[in-house]
């Protein structure tokens, strides 16, 4: 194995712990009490920094301290309630790659992982303080079909993980699309996002190149009461019909339970950049607007309805015979009537800026999550490819497909299922 192969060529004095600890074997142990030792080294330069906590009583509140669990049946960012701020990084696993080695950098990030969200500073974190505000953060792993590749494990990966047939309305860029690692950071602190983003890809770099870099946002936390649908960027409410964490439907839409025994109690991440074309969406007015998705812009209730969650009436016409909610509104052509089978929709606004001529590059990471591609987001994507009254104003411009493996306990590491 080459030297840049086994993440050591960074050679700093933490990099060096890092280093035994890897060549030790029992790594997830051996962590647990050097990376303690590393995380007070650097904190005690600041005596207000202990433990993930601070002096402070202002950060000390309940929001910024908010810690979400990382062990589980399930990797954390998929069921919890969507955090304010996220940041999707995919990487390529360098030449040369094989299992052993992707096995080692998914040891090494599950530690970063496991103690960032809990509010301590990693093994070796070059700025520790800003390890201490958690903010509910969590870290997400997702397998690209290139990681089954690398690792010879593609007899293991369930056929529809790998690139989406090509849509009609697809106008993809290489700079948005594919990749054989993910990481999803969420937290409801952007600093805490960006944080855990440098930490993360600091301790890949030796194993893996970063392809894209998506971030994204939602209200800030707080800012309305809980369980109320955002709104994105083109003004709607949007996240109504989806899948509601706790329930059976939930579970049965969400957790992958095919025949690949490694990834049961996973799921899968379909995300897609979709830019929204806000130059021409303003020009529309409020009927046309309403009228393409099939719902209201003021409360989100379907135009055949009072409240946000009433349910549609797709069959009701209008005085002059035509369907109420379009053949073609957005709803209808989205529309999964049994609630087991849909897909959840966890999606974050993205705005990049404005160029100098007043056109916003602003749009959705439209991350969707199904235990079935195949089954589940596909027909909607390609019913919605075929004829959505949306399609005029957004454009899919990024395509990716992920396995997210299951969740680990404090023995074990993300994707040891699969790798191990
Ligand atoms: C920029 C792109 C998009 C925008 C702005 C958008 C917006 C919306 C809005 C406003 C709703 C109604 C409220 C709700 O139930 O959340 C909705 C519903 C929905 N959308 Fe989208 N959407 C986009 C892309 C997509 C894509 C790519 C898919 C799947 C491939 C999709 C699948 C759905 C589904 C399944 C529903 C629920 C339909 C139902 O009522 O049963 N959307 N979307």
């Amino acid at each position: 194995m080459s030297e840049r192969l086994n993440g050591t060529d960074d050679v700093s004095r933490p990099r060096l712990s890092r280093r035994a600890l890897l060549s030790g074997g029992a790594v997830v142990a051996a962590a647990a009490t050097s990376g303690a030792v590393v995380a007070r080294a650097s904190a005690d330069a600041d005596d207000t920094v202990t433990a993930g906590r601070t002096a402070d009583p202002d950060v000390n509140s309940p929001r910024a301290t908010a810690v979400e669990p990382f062990y589980g049946a399930h990797q954390a960012g998929v069921a919890t309630t969507p955090q304010a701020h996220a940041a999707f990084v995919a990487f390529d696993l360098r030449a040369g790659s094989d299992r052993e080695s992707v096995a080692r950098l998914m040891r090494v990030l599950t530690d970063d992982a496991r103690r960032i969200t809990q509010g301590q500073p990693a093994l070796a974190d070059t700025e520790p303080h800003l390890a201490v505000l958690p903010a509910r953060l969590t870290v997400t792993f997702g397998f690209g079909p290139g990681l089954f590749a690398a690792t010879k494990t593609s007899d293991q990966r369930p056929e529809f993980i790998a690139p989406l047939p090509a849509f009609g309305i697809d106008r993809l860029k290489k700079r948005w699309t594919g990749g054989d690692l993910l990481v999803q950071i969420c937290a409801d602190d952007p600093l805490t996002v960006t944080h855990a983003l440098r930490v993360l890809v600091k301790d890949a770099r030796s194993f893996a190149k970063v392809r894209w870099t998506q971030r994204g946002f939602r209200r800030a936390a707080h800012s309305q009461q809980p369980h109320t649908t955002q709104r994105n960027v083109m003004g709607q409410l949007d996240g109504t019909v989806n899948p509601v964490a706790g329930t059976p439907d939930f579970d049965r839409a969400v957790w992958f339970a095919g025949e690949q025994e490694w990834l049961r109690g996973g799921t899968t991440l379909v995300l897609r950049r979709i830019r929204a074309e806000m130059e021409t969406w303003d020009a529309a007015d409020t009927v046309a607007k309403e009228f393409t998705i099939g719902r209201r812009l003021t409360d989100g209730a379907p135009l055949t309805g009072a409240r946000e969650h009433d349910e549609p009436d797709f069959a009701r016409l209008t005085p002059a015979g035509l369907p109420v909610i379009s053949e073609y509104a957005h709803i209808r052509r989205a529309h999964v009537a049994d609630p087991g089978a849909r897909i959840l929709r966890r999606i974050y606004n993205y705005d990049e800026g404005v160029s100098p001529d007043g056109t916003a590059d602003t749009g959705l990471l439209f991350a969707s999550y199904q235990a079935d591609i195949a089954r589940q987001f596909i027909p909607v994507q390609e019913r919605l490819a075929e004829a959505d009254l949306l399609n005029e104003w957004t454009t899919p411009i990024g395509s990716a497909v992920f396995a997210i493996p299951p969740g680990c306990d404090p023995n074990g590491w993300i994707g040891e299922t699969l790798l191990s």
